[in-house]
């Protein structure tokens, strides 16, 4: 089920040969490695931020030309602020740099901007950068590109329930008629119905672990975790991870 790339079949299978009617329609990425990319070339890490976030516009325009629905970029979690002061300044600063200059290729390729997280806690500039991008592609029909800003899962579940144990208090619901779906409906990716919850979730960085990301939404999700540091992410690492999710049997719990 977890499996690495699959360098072994390299020399013998074009892993970049996808099925075009077996996209996953929502892609998750945990963007992993930024830091070791500058550290390898004795650069600042907030060099690999920027590096980053370059891949981030490859990445969603040829996640956009391959059909995905929906595309969670993991850009900052709620454990990222125990970060040095210098560095969550400049990640704070990235959306901004990012919207500034890649809405108008947005809107060519038809990607509306959503957000994920808690938003109300982060600076006023990255709210402002990241309210304008939502209107500005608001009317665009195609992909959906879904930053998780200030994001954590467990946040996201104890928000959630918070909200539901207010409905039982008001006698709007009863304990009995929570159900999967009162869940489902209370999490950040309920608009996203019907594709909240991902069908492919990727890592980069050879690193093994879920680190707070989508825990209820990734019950039945393909895991593939690729080697490649962020920054050097590609159009091609993204058909390799896509093949590897094509050669697996979902079966969420049943039989084939
Ligand atoms: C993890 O790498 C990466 C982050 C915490 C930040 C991710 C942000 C980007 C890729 C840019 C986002 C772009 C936009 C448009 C918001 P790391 O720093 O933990 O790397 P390391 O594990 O090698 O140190």
């Amino acid at each position: 089920m977890f499996s690495k790339s699959n360098k072994e079949d390299k020399n013998t299978i074009d892993t970049t040969q996808i099925l075009n009617d077996n996209i996953p329609k929502h892609v998750a990425i945990i963007m992993d490695g930024n830091g070791r990319w500058a550290q390898k070339r004795h650069l600042p890490r907030i060099a690999g931020h920027r590096e980053g976030m370059n891949t981030v516009k490859k990445i969603t325009i040829s996640a956009s030309n391959l059909g995905v629905k929906v595309l969670t970029l993991y850009a900052f979690s709620t454990e990222n602020w125990k970060r040095p002061s210098g560095e969550v300044s400049f990640l704070m600063h990235l959306p901004g740099d990012f919207f500034d200059t890649f809405v108008p290729d947005l809107i060519k390729a038809n990607v509306k901007v959503k957000v994920m997280g808690y938003i109300d806690q982060l600076p006023d500039f990255t709210q402002k950068a990241v309210k304008k991008a939502i209107a500005d592609t608001a009317k665009c029909t195609g992909m959906i590109l879904n930053f998780a800003l200030n994001y954590g899962g467990r946040a996201e579940i104890v928000t959630a329930v918070q909200k539901i144990a207010e409905k039982v208090s008001q006698n709007d619901l009863k304990p009995d008629e929570i159900s999967e779906e009162t869940i489902n409906s209370s999490l950040m990716t309920a608009d996203l119905k019907p594709f909240s919850d991902p069908d492919l979730l990727i890592r980069t960085s050879g690193e093994e672990r879920i680190s707070n990301f989508l825990l209820w939404q990734i019950a039945y999700s393909e895991l593939v975790f690729s080697d490649q540091l962020w920054p050097d992410f590609s159009d091609t690492t993204l058909k390799d991870c896509i093949y590897q999710y094509q050669q697996r049997n979902r079966r969420f719990g049943g039989l084939k």
